[in-house]
Formats: structure tokens, sequence, C-alpha cells
């Protein structure tokens, strides 16, 4: 449904912020675009609406070629692709109804046809008893709701989502995620949603890639990019939170993927007798399956290495740190909390 082959784009300016972008996403797929500020993320959302036109490659969105568009057949396509911001920017001066209508009195649809297309908007946002409200007697979880609607009027084929639910706290973050896969559902739409979140990603993604310096660092189905365990992106979607660090001991990280649940790693080292403190941890349910990692800190090399071993004898992925490397895996963690709040 969205195809990139070879995608490029120089800002005026000269700064590269897209450098041989190829990707392909499935119709009906959620996938999420990652990487930190200034990795060209926003740029490529802008390269397939066709507003920010590429300077190179090939882009397809059903079908249509966006770069090679000109005129009625690039109107035709933006038609197909529905925009989601992290700020709604509704119009204060109209109420929620109203600003659903909006796109649609714009396109020239008839007022009988629209009052209908209206409702059924409403309907599908779960935002009919607000119909009446302006902007500002709305919350920031139904404005963003509004903002769907609006972006699904037009009946478009794909969503495109830049930081949908940045500007939204948890509990309404996972609402509007919730709304986003059931609108996929329902609807079959195509939505690429870019965040900086990976709790995002985890919650309602397929497929994931993560982009850096304008360019694919790693894109996959979510499990397998999980599954491979000790890459930027694995370790970044399954992290572990910081743990108590004496400064001496070898810490042995377990990845929990695939078979490798947290009960065969804890009944394999049960079996093994071997003494592991548990240091930190995380599991969760992705797709059905567990997946998650738990580090283990051992009093030293060689009982950090005998655990290690036990656990790859059983077909567990393993990694091991000791000294240095130990320490600044163990700071890592504090980093990387202190940039997700
Ligand atoms: N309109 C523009 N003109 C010039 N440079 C731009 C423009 N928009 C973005 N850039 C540059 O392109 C790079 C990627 O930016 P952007 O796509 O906004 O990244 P992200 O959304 O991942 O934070 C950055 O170096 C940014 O400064
Ligand atoms: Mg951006």
């Amino acid at each position: 449904m969205i195809e990139l082959r070879d995608v490029s784009k120089v800002h005026p300016g000269g700064v590269t912020a897209l450098d041989g972008v190829s990707l392909s996403v499935g119709a009906g797929r959620i996938h999420g675009i990652v990487g930190r500020s200034g990795a060209g993320k926003s740029t490529l959302i802008r390269c397939l609406t066709g507003l920010d036109p590429a300077t190179g490659g090939h882009i397809e969105i059903d079908g249509t070629d966006i770069v090679a568009a000109r005129g009625s057949e690039l109107a035709r396509a933006r038609r197909k692709i529905g925009m989601v911001f992290q700020h709604v920017n509704l119009l204060d001066s109209r109420t929620a109804e109203q600003n659903i209508a909006h796109p649609l009195e714009i396109a020239g649809v008839p007022a009988k046809e629209r009052r209908q297309r209206v409702e059924q908007l409403l309907d599908l946002v779960g935002l009919a008893d607000r119909r009446g409200n302006y902007p500002s007697q709305l919350s920031g979880g139904q404005k963003q709701r509004v903002g769907i609607a609006r972006a699904l009027a037009a009946e478009p084929r794909v969503l495109l989502c830049d930081e949908p639910t940045s500007a939204l706290d948890q509990a309404t973050t996972r609402q509007i995620l919730e709304l986003i896969r059931s609108l996929r559902d329902r609807l079959g739409i195509t939505v690429l949603i870019i965040t900086h979140e990976m709790s995002v990603v985890r919650e309602i993604c397929d497929s994931v890639t993560l982009l850096e310096d304008g360019r694919v660092a790693r894109s996959g189905d979510l499990l397998d990019v999980i599954a491979e365990g000790d890459s930027a992106l694995s370790k970044a979607l399954v992290a572990l939170p910081p743990s108590t660090f004496e400064g001496t001991e070898t810490l042995v990280e377990a990845l929990l993927a695939g078979d490798a649940d947290a009960g065969e790693v804890f009944r394999i080292l049960g079996a093994s007798g071997l003494p592991a403190r548990v240091a930190a941890g995380t599991v969760e349910t992705i797709h059905g399956s567990q997946v998650g990692r738990i580090r283990f800190s051992a009093a030293g090399a060689a009982e950090g290495a005998r655990i290690a071993g036990a656990l790859r004898d059983a077909g567990v992925r393993v990694e091991v740190f000791t000294g240095e490397e130990a320490r600044r895996v163990d700071a890592a963690a504090l980093e990387d909390e202190e940039e997700a709040r």
C-alpha cells in the first residue's frame, strides 16, 4: 500500500534530511517510524503527502506514484491520505461537528450527504455526545478525536500520524491508540505512525522502522526486531529499568523471545543450581508472545560465565557485561529513563 524506493530529500539550503530510504508497508498494517529528533521523520511524512516533494526516488501510495504525479492526479492521490498531528489545530469558532464538516465543505460535498457523513464520523470516533462543543470545551483526547474524524472525512485509505499522542497523558494516549487500532480493524486503512515513544510502537505497531540521520537503520516486523536482542532498536523496544549496581558484579542479560519465556529461563537457572540475583527485568506480551529482558547479577566473572553458559546451552540469547562495560550498560538505563520523561 505504501512503497518507498531509494527516497531522498535535500532541503533548500542543502540539508540532506532523507538519504536512500526504502520501505514497504502492506495494506491494513500499522507501521511505526522511530528515531531521534532530527532523524528525518517529519520530512518523510511530508514527502509521502507530496506537499514537500522528495528530491529523488519513488513513492507509491495505493498505486499512485506520488513523486511523479501532478495536478489532478496528485490531488486525487492526496485525498486517499489522511493526516493526524500532535497539535490538532481546530477552528476555535466552530463546534466539533462543524470542524469535522469543514474538509467536506471545502470538497463541495452537498449538505445532506455532509450531515450523514459527519454523523458516521462522530460515531466512529466516539464523540456523538460532544458534537456541539467548541474546542475550548474539549479535553486534549477529545480534540485529537475530532482531528482523527476530520482526517477520515474524505474516506482515505492511508492515515499518516505525526506524533499523534505526544501531547497527551498516558491514559489518554492509550485510548487514542486503541481508537487508531479499531479504525484499522473496522475500515481496513493502512497506518503510518511517527513517534518518539517506544511504548506507542509496542502497543499498536505490527512493524517498525528506525531512522538514523535520514537513513533506515533497521526495519522489520516488531517481534522479529525484538528477537534480535542485541540491536539498539531491540534494546529500546524492551528496555530495562535502572538497577542497583555495586560496580564489581558481572551482568548477564537474558532475552525473552520465542520459546525462551521467563518461566523457561528461571527453570534453567533453577536446575543449574547457580546463584543468580535478578537485578532488573521487563516482561510484556506483544501480539500474543511474551518478550522481555532479565538482567542477572553475578558476584564475579567466573559465576557470570557459568550462568551465561547454562542459558546459552538451553538456547536462550544472552549478553554478558563485565567491569567498565557493566557500569556503562547500567548507566544507559538511567539515561533512557530520563529521556523518556
Ligand atoms: N524546511 C526545512 N528546511 C531546511 N531544513 C529542514 C527543513 N525541515 C527539516 N529540516 C532539517 O532536516 C532534518 C530532519 O528534520 P525532521 O524531518 O523535522 O526530523 P524529525 O521529525 O525526525 O525530528 C533536520 O536536520 C532538520 O533541521
Ligand atoms: Mg518531527
